[in-house]
């Protein structure tokens, strides 16, 4: 067996299909293109046309196979129609990336009605609507992964991590009721915990030179994360390779949570 052969019968994707929410941005945008070329056939989902298209542009371009659904992922009928539109493109999804998600940070005693439930929808509800209109599926099939990413802020409190944190940490307990669910028959469910990556959602606080050198210093590694970090821990975590793998959370954070 050539070493091409065998790492590709642990972490090829071929004949694979993923859907990546926030697949148009940042982490999800990193994912999903990590999915593509290790093999999967690829449907982003997101709000943004433009950032979708451009992803779908990059990936074809690339030779991949990839697809975009405009969505907005805050409401459960914008949730659901958003699955069967994408499980539409390339069939029903063996993969689901859950990287769609909000932090409003208004500090803990000014978090509105609105706030909490803009957050809750799109970072907890949206992935747990996802997980049981493709998770029994899978299960059924005999092979699935479903990958959420969390935030640091699910472990510790962290410039007003508010609403945003307790949707997070109610994930990574998402993730291990889905894994009792279906892990049984073939079915993964795992979280990526990120700690303080340079995208967009990060915008405003990636301007201040002095707390981005200030985060970069909590981590070991010395600096801070950047949303290609995460393409090998999700390949993997999408791949064959990670079959005795599930219910975990798996931190991609410079070590910024251990110490
Ligand atoms: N960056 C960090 O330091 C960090 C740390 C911990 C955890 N995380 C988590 O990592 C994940 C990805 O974050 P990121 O940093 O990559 O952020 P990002 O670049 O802002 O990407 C967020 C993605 O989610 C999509 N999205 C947001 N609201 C949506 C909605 N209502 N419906 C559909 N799509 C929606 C966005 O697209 P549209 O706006 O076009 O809809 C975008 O594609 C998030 O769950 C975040 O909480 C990030």
């Amino acid at each position: 067996m050539t070493s091409q052969n065998y790492l590709s019968a642990l972490f090829s994707l071929e004949g694979r299909v993923a859907v990546v929410t926030g697949g148009s941005s940042g982490i999800g945008r990193a994912v999903a293109g990590a999915l593509a070329r290790a093999g999967a056939g690829v449907v982003v989902v997101a709000r943004g046309e433009a950032e979708l298209a451009a992803t779908v542009a990059e990936l074809t371009a690339d030779g991949c196979r990839a697809a975009r659904v405009v969505a907005d992922l805050g409401t459960r009928a914008g949730v659901r129609e958003a699955a069967e539109r994408a499980a539409a493109v390339f069939g029903e999804p063996d993969i689901l990336v859950n990287s769609a998600g909000i932090n409003l940070r208004p500090p803990m005693d000014e978090v509105t009605d609105d706030v909490w439930d803009a957050t809750m929808a799109v970072n907890l509800e949206a992935p747990h609507l996802l997980g049981l209109r493709f998770g029994p599926g899978m299960a059924e099939r005999g092979f699935g992964r479903i990958i959420h990413v969390s935030s640091q802020q699910a472990h510790r409190a962290f410039v007003r991590s508010g609403a945003y944190g307790v949707s997070k940490g109610a994930l990574e307990s998402l993730a291990r009721s889905q894994a009792e669910a279906w892990s049984p028959h073939g079915v993964t469910c795992n979280t990526l915990v990120p700690g303080f990556v340079m995208t967009p959602l990060n915008a405003r606080l990636s301007t201040d030179p002095d707390q981005v050198a200030a985060l970069a210093a909590r981590t070991l590694i010395g600096r801070n994360g950047l949303a290609d970090d995460f393409a090998g821990a999700a390949v993997f975590l999408a791949s064959r390779a990670s079959a005795y793998v599930t219910g975990q959370t798996l931190f991609v954070d410079g070590e910024f949570s251990v110490h």
